[in-house]
Formats: C-alpha cells, sequence, structure tokens
C-alpha cells in the first residue's frame, strides 16, 4: 500500500492533537501502520530546537534566527523521520509542518511568506503533505481554548491577537491557493464531527492512491 503524509495545521488551541490522534487510532485500527509525530520536534536534534525557540528565557531570538531553527528541526524531521516512513508505505501523521512556518514566521512575524516557502522546500528537500488539515480557529477563541486547560503560554502563543489574525488568514490563503491539497474545517465543530469529516477525507485519498497505485 502507498504511504500517505498527512500534516494538521492551525492556530494555538485548534485541537489538532486531539484530532490527529482520533485519525492515527481510526487508520491503524483500520490496519494501516501510523507514524504519529509533531513540530518541531520528532528527532533528538529537533526536540533540542523546539526548546530552544519555545521556552522563555533563552535571551532574544530575531525573526530570521526563529525561522530557520525551525526549518532546521524540519530538515532533520522530513529526512530522517518522515520520508523513510512514507517510503515504507506508513501514514505519517504530524502535528504541524511548513504551513506553520509560513504562517507564523512568515506572515505573523513579516518576514514574507514567498521567502519562507523556498526556504522550506529547500529544507524539507521538496517533501510536502499528501494533504493538509487546516483546523480553523479565531485568534480570542482559540486563546480561550488554550488556557482553559493547565498550560502556560510558549513564546509564540503568548503574542498578540493581531499576530494570530495575520497567522489565520495566511493559513486560509495557503488553502485557497491549492483547495485539492487542504481539508478546511472549523474548530469549533464538535470534536466526533471533526473527526468524522477528516475520516471521510483520507478514506477517499487512500482510495485514490490504492487505485494510482494498481493502475
Ligand atoms: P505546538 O506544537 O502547537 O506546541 P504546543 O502544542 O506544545 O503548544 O507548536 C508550538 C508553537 O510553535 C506554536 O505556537 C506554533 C509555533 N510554530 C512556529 O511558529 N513555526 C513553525 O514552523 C512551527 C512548526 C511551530
Amino acid at each position: 500500500m502507498p504511504g500517505l503524509f498527512i500534516a494538521f495545521e492551525g492556530g494555538d488551541g485548534a485541537g489538532k492533537s486531539t484530532q490527529a490522534a482520533l485519525l492515527a487510532k481510526t487508520l491503524s485500527d483500520a490496519g494501516r501502520t501510523v507514524l504519529r509525530t509533531r513540530e518541531p520536534g520528532g528527532t533528538p536534534v529537533g526536540e533540542k530546537l523546539r526548546s530552544l525557540v519555545l521556552d522563555h528565557g533563552q535571551g532574544e531570538i530575531d525573526a530570521k534566527t526563529e525561522a530557520l531553527i525551525f526549518a532546521a528541526a524540519r530538515a532533520a524531521h522530513a529526512s530522517q523521520v518522515i520520508a523513510p516512513a512514507v517510503a515504507r508505505g506508513e501514514v505519517v501523521i504530524t502535528d504541524r509542518y511548513a504551513d506553520s512556518s509560513i504562517a507564523y514566521q512568515g506572515a505573523g512575524r513579516g518576514l514574507g511568506t514567498a521567502d519562507i516557502t523556498k526556504l522550506n522546500d529547500w529544507a524539507a528537500s521538496g517533501l510536502w503533505p499528501d494533504l493538509t488539515v487546516l483546523l480553523d480557529v479565531a485568534p480570542s477563541e482559540g486563546r480561550q481554548r488554550r488556557t482553559a486547560g493547565d498550560a502556560a503560554e510558549d513564546r509564540l502563543e503568548s503574542e498578540p491577537d493581531d499576530f494570530h489574525a495575520a497567522i489565520r488568514a495566511a493559513f486560509l490563503d495557503l488553502a485557497a491557493a491549492s483547495p485539492e491539497r487542504y481539508l478546511v474545517l472549523p474548530a469549533n465543530s464538535a470534536v466526533e464531527e471533526l473527526a468524522g469529516a477528516v475520516g471521510r477525507r483520507i478514506a477517499e485519498l487512500l482510495q485514490e492512491r490504492g487505485r494510482q497505485g494498481a493502475a
């Protein structure tokens, strides 16, 4: 069976990890080998870069340095983890990928979405997801959802709402530019409803890939 690469994207507090976990369970129950991973992270060097860029108190990190740290973590993740798993025929489900850099560093930090797209295409050696599930969340709602939990906000989360509004718009622009590679869902729908929509779209994609593989 052909491998598949799926990314979950969206603003902070959109519920990506919940949906990624539900999809992983559905697919492994159906007999697929699933690899769940996240960014930044997924490799030993990626996890170190993650704490460097997300934890408070590392000293000033300017926008370009931040973009390069995320891209460095992604380069390792793509070449050491994602590409080999897809080549083995597994389904890789990642919580965030390059679109997060395009939205957060390109739009949010103002580095420009075109440059950040190019940087990440190079870093990931041209590896892009087969499908990206975008859980669209309004900034105020995202903040409410994440602070209702336990967690303290990391360096990026604690940015103001207008930063998060720019990110939201950038994600929606990416999806609108390539609708065949995105599934956009309102993050405030019921968990089961979202999981159903994601499951249906992935089933379609797997069928399509299976037919292509057989042809
Ligand atoms: P996330 O995985 O959502 O962390 P947590 O679930 O622990 O809050 O992502 C961490 C933050 O990093 C999030 O605010 C988005 C940001 N980020 C970027 O700015 N650029 C990137 O390329 C990635 C992958 C994440």
